[in-house]
């Protein structure tokens, strides 16, 4: 590792495999890893361990864990400066999550709302791994001495309990672990379902409409915004409580634009929702395009991609074991 490395502070993030990525993610998370990205010593992780806890297609899952590693890259995280990986090609991960199960609480899981709701989706498998999931999250995060988690903000609640597991291991043995902090940025930390904006926009929605994904075609694109749920008013105004709808609409504008609100309400003041919803579509239209035709440019590309993920498992796996050394020996484990 070289001297900057060290100085520098440590970014980890990760997103599951378990659908296509999507424009909340995208806005939420990956946009901020790239803006940080210069400044810290970065891994971002392609959580498939995670992704099995709910069933998943194993050809599916292979083929968008290829084709998310290519969305990494071609949304502008440079293989060569940051760690990509994927997370089942790193033991570690696994094996710090065995540890932290034991420090983490039953009662702590059981308040974990991301369960509650999975759990809720997929009652016919609430299993063992759905339920202690923030153990191997908080693994992930640990085992790099992290100081900053760039997540939306429906991820918050998953590093807090980071950090309280992360406090109790070093109450008993020293100072193991970095206290690592969220990083959610201030808008486009929830972006919501076009069709229901009450709900987030998730990669397991039922409603196509509602979910945009980074590798859509631009004519798919603009029909589900032009369909976007706004209400019965005609003025652009930001306001999530009585307009959701319309006040999702100048989030993902304003985070595609870099616009602020009050400019996005003046630009569209006494024109009608239809000429807003063109506009929002057509911005979110650019902003992926060059992503998508990059990314589709990479994923033809297999041996190339096949090189960045071993050549990131090796490099995670260097720093992730020498945390694991020190937990296995603090908690009385005699070396291999
Ligand atoms: P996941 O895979 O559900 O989502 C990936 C990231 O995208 C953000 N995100 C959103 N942000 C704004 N609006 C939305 N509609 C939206 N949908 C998703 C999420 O907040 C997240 O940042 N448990 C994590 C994955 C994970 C992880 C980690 C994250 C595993 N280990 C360690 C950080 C650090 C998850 O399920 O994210």
């Amino acid at each position: 590792m070289d001297e900057k490395a060290l100085v520098k502070k440590t970014i980890f993030s990760g997103i599951q495999p378990s659908g296509d990525l999507t424009l909340g993610s995208y806005l939420g998370a990956i946009k901020n890893w790239v803006e940080l990205c210069d400044g810290y010593n970065c891994y971002y992780c392609i959580v498939d361990m995670h992704a099995i806890t709910v069933r998943q297609n194993p050809a599916e899952l292979r083929r968008r864990t290829i084709a998310q590693l290519a969305q990494y890259i071609a949304c502008g995280l440079d293989p060569q400066k940051n760690t990509i990986f994927v997370q089942s090609h790193v033991p570690a991960h696994a094996e710090l999550a065995w540890v932290l199960n034991c420090y983490t609480m039953f009662g702590e899981l059981s308040r974990m709302t991301q369960f509650k709701d999975k759990s809720a989706k997929n009652s016919d498998n609430i299993n063992a791994g759905l339920f202690t999931y923030p153990a191997l999250m908080a693994a992930d995060i640990l085992l790099y001495q992290t100081d900053l988690v760039p997540v939306g903000e429906d991820q918050k609640q998953h590093v807090e309990i980071c950090r309280d597991i992360a406090t109790r291991f070093n109450g008993i043995y020293g100072d193991v672990f970095k206290m690592p902090e969220p990083y959610i940025p201030k808008v486009g930390a929830r972006i919501m379902s076009l069709t229901s904006p009450e709900s987030k926009m998730s990669k397991s929605d039922k409603d196509p409409g509602g979910c945009i994904y980074i590798m859509q075609q631009p004519d798919e694109i603009m029909r589900c915004f032009k369909r976007a749920v706004t209400d019965s008013d005609t003025c652009v105004h930001c306001d999530p409580k009585s307009k959701p709808g319309v006040s999702n609409l100048m989030q993902v504008y304003s985070v595609a634009t870099g616009e602020n609100f009050e400019d996005i309400e003046k630009e569209f003041c006494g024109k009608g929702y239809g000429e807003f919803k063109t506009k929002v579509g057509e911005a979110v239209v650019e902003l992926l395009r060059p992503i998508r035709e990059e990314a589709e440019r990479l994923i033809a590309d297999k041996s190339y991609l096949e090189g960045i993920y071993k050549q990131g498992a090796e490099k995670a796996a260097y720093t992730a074991n020498k945390t694991l050394r020190k937990v296995y020996k603090k908690v009385g484990f005699i070396e291999r």
